[in-house]
């Protein structure tokens, strides 16, 4: 496996294929893979002749420092796991100081308001830190496709933004969410959960499906209503958010419109841990 931690390493290895012209696939993630990651990076490497996934817990995104300090680290067994895909995926994994320089703060980023909406209410910050530090690995591994998951689906949005706002040469390609067999949405947090957090998270997914059934017949607002009641009175899980909105502009849905689509976005607590999930509904 080639695992590089410094840029100018990388920026070498990754000239010396561009020169050959030959295409790169990038993943950005923060680790503690799952398969919902490796999902990404074999869409990656059928499609690309080169692949980059980068392993870095971008301490600018984090709005709560004790997430930081507890997100999952496991460099040696995702390095492992890659390379059970295949060994000539490129590692990129590196310190706080090969990508800020110093000065570890974010730019601040015009994304049209998809910024302000859903998690952007909730977590203050946070996409100006994902928007900087995706822009930054952009420059280094100059992709020409970049994978991201719909798990993640504001994100996924706010990447097309910025490659449009910036005008960068990256195709965004977004990937379909993987899930346990419980039908809870893989995490890196989910090895955080406690074992009766286990057995109770698949009822937000469970929740999603049964709104989705109703999106059809009902209003939006019962349906929310419906989504929230089902979680007033739950023993260990509390909802931060269920909103359904337009998948462009993920402002919350207002009158229904037959020729767009919306989704149902949530953001749930589970004890500290806090778990997000979406679906398609029509
Ligand atoms: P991370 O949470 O590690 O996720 C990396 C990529 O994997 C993201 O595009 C995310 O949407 C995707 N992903 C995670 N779980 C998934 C699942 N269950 N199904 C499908 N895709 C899934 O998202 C980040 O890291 C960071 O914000 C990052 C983009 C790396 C910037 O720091």
């Amino acid at each position: 496996m080639k695992v590089f931690s410094g840029k100018k390493d990388i920026i070498a290895a990754i000239d010396a294929y561009k020169v050959k012209q030959q295409t790169i696939g990038f993943i950005p993630t923060m680790g503690a893979l799952h398969e919902g990651h490796l999902a990404l990076v074999e869409k990656a490497i059928q499609n690309n002749d080169v692949v980059v996934v980068s392993i870095f817990v971008n301490p600018t995104q984090f709005n709560n420092p004790d997430d930081l300090k507890k997100y999952p680290r496991t460099l040696e067994n995702d390095i492992s796991l890659l390379a059970s895909i295949s060994k000539d995926i490129l590692v990129y994994a590196p310190t706080v100081e090969d990508i800020y320089e110093g000065k570890t703060t974010s730019e601040s980023f015009d994304f049209d308001g998809l910024e302000f909406e859903m998690e952007g209410k909730f977590r203050h910050g946070h996409f100006d830190g994902v928007g900087t530090v995706v822009k930054r690995f952009f420059e280094i591994v100059k992709p020409n496709n970049a994978y991201f998951g719909e798990k993640d689906f504001q994100q996924l949005q706010i990447i097309k933004k910025l490659v449009e706002k910036y005008h960068l040469p990256v195709n965004v390609i977004g990937c379909k969410i993987h899930r346990e067999a419980s039908g809870l949405a893989m995490s890196s947090r989910n090895t955080r959960l406690k074992p009766e957090y286990i057995i109770a998270a698949p009822f937000i997914y469970k929740t999603l499906k049964t709104a989705k059934t109703y999106f059809g017949t009902k209003s939006d607002d019962w349906v929310t209503k419906w989504v929230e009641n089902q979680f007033a009175n739950h023993e260990l899980l509390k909802l931060e958010y269920f909103i359904i909105a337009d998948i462009h502009t993920l402002k919350a849905l207002k009158r229904k419109s037959k020729n767009k689509k919306y989704r149902g976005f949530i953001a749930v607590y589970a004890d500290d841990i806090r778990l997000i999930d979406n679906i398609a509904l029509n």
